[in-house]
């Protein structure tokens, strides 16, 4: 297990550690939800910049950012309309991963990802033959029913196959592959919005299709987890997946312990409400504040609205686009370093130096926003302006891409005790897309009201995180996962939350993981 990893749990060093074939297979379709998820986040923007597509479903919008010159530059593309067709998704995908959860415990995590691939296929078809308005918002709706299964069930699905010991690397990697989807998306509308006759936002928003059949046709063939045949009572056909994604015959000692596990999770009657006892505090505030604070670090403004804010900024089409592409790179090049990082140099340095990072770069943005367009909003960017403007942008989205992008997944799943470790999950998975739809929902309406301040909210938030992390977040590098109640008995603040009979380490626990 590598350190402070997925589970954490340093026990599984004497099963089979291999990666095999299958489990190589599996991770292949886990690509492909992270892909669907990236490339949703990453087309948008870019689609809702094309004139063509603008001028089609939203001509207001088109009219006011036609006559930009005379128009404040922050208010030209607010439009509650253009931003219900970005955030929508995440509304649908918040809803949908509460029903996942139960279709993924009762049929199986192949059969969310089936029904979250199909869902997202329809929706790209609808997306990308739209006529009205009504057909683009019920594309996007379907589309986040689709994210919302294919989120909830991926990861399970991947924590499950894979070895233990590789698991704190697949969590990240999904991460990645979330990150590559935002960059394909980008590099798509670069491409599409070339295209002559003004149709090339079709092809964008029709070629989500691709991730989705992958996943789609990867769930039917692909076997369901032990973990879940167990918990649904298939325990022969279990026992033979298991051996064979492990590569081995005898997997008895990884099988009794799935079952144990499963035994241990189904005598927990109320998770939900259990999760609410005291001494889950600590997990509880951390997995709803995490990822509410990585919203609220503003990432998706740059993600959703890049080519928008670009154009704002005074960029031409083809130049904002282009930027866009830069920090799609920046973007899975820092994840990358997340990744090497992460279990040596720990959670604690890459979130603070990632908070500090961050605070600079949008003070700078703010402030250069500030004395290009002041208050009112009318003019355009310089050249040397706007190249300057970019770099701090790409500082800023590489800041985010080594310290909340991942760990903002990755800290709230590793700190749960297998009882509650399935409820937390949902907290922190519905947390973010309530959130991520906030911000997508409140963007273009703030910039037009907030302005350049917009800028400095951001980074207020940001100073409020970071010191929470300081104070409140205990590093989780190295600690096995069924140890982390000693983690916050050693807490200067959390440790009031325990009593002494809470902190067992061992037994009852120290025997399973999911
Ligand atoms: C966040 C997304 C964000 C993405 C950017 C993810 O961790 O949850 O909201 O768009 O990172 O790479």
């Amino acid at each position: 297990m590598p350190a402070g990893g997925f589970t954490g749990y340093t026990g599984g060093h004497h099963y089979p550690g291999k990666i095999t074939w299958s489990v190589i297979i599996a991770c292949c379709v886990a690509s492909s939800g992270g892909l669907i998820f990236g490339y949703d986040i990453g087309i948008s923007g870019g689609v809702t910049s094309m004139d063509s597509f603008l001028s089609k479903f939203f001509p207001s919008v088109y009219h006011l950012e036609e006559n930009s010159a005379s128009t404040s530059q922050y208010c030209k593309f607010d439009s509650q309309l253009l931003t219900l067709f970005t955030s929508s998704l995440y509304l649908a995908a918040l809803v949908a991963s509460f029903v996942a959860a139960t279709v993924t415990r009762k049929y199986g995590r192949n059969s969310s990802m089936f029904v979250g691939g199909l869902t997202f296929l329809v929706g790209a078809v609808i997306n990308g033959v739209a006529l009205n308005v009504f057909m683009l918002i019920l594309g996007r709706v379907l589309l986040g029913i689709g994210v919302g299964f294919c989120n909830q069930s991926v990861p399970v699905y991947l924590s499950e196959m894979a070895p233990a010991k590789h698991r704190g690397t697949l969590n990240i990697a999904f991460q990645l592959m979330v990150t590559i989807g935002i960059l394909v998306a980008n590099l798509i509308n670069y491409g599409t919005a070339q295209i002559p006759g003004g149709w090339g936002w079709r092809l964008s928003l029709g070629l989500a299709a691709v991730p989705a059949a992958i996943i789609t046709i990867g769930s039917v063939l692909l076997p369901d987890t032990p973990n879940s045949l167990v918990e649904r009572g298939k325990a022969d056909q279990a026992k033979r997946i298991l051996s064979k994604i492990r590569g081995v015959p005898d997997v008895h000692a990884e099988f009794e312990e799935i079952v144990a596990a499963c035994d241990e999770a189904r005598s927990i009657e109320r998770p939900w409400s259990n999760i609410l006892r005291k001494k889950y505090r600590p997990q509880l505030t951390i997995s709803a504040l995490i990822p509410l604070f990585q919203q609220l670090t503003g990432i998706n403004v740059i993600m959703f609205y890049a080519p928008v804010l670009f154009k704002t900024i005074g960029f031409g089409d083809n130049a904002s686009l282009l930027s866009a592409v830069i920090t799609g790179l920046i973007n899975v090049g820092a994840t990358v370093i997340s990744i090497i990082l992460v279990d040596r140099a720990g959670r604690r340095i890459l979130f603070l130096e990632g908070g500090i990072q961050m605070l600079i770069c949008q003070v700078f943005v703010g402030a250069l926003i500030y004395v290009q367009f002041g208050v009112s909003g009318i003019g355009t960017a310089s050249k040397s302006l706007a190249a300057l403007l970019l770099v701090f942008i790409c500082g800023y989205v590489a800041a985010f891409a080594w310290s909340w992008g991942p760990l903002g997944w990755l800290v709230p799943s590793e700190i749960f005790p297998l009882e509650i470790r399935s409820a937390g999950q949902s907290i922190t998975v519905s947390m973010n897309m309530l959130f991520t739809f906030a911000i997508g929902q409140a963007f273009l309406s703030m910039l037009c009201h907030m302005k350049f301040g917009l800028f400095f909210f951001f980074a207020g938030w940001v100073i409020i995180m970071t010191l929470f992390v300081a104070f409140f977040v205990p590093e989780t590098k190295n600690v096995p996962i069924e140890e982390m109640m000693l983690v916050w008995n050693n807490h200067w603040f959390w440790s009031r939350f325990l009593s002494e009979e809470d902190i067992h380490v061992g037994n009852r626990y120290s025997n399973s993981h999911v």
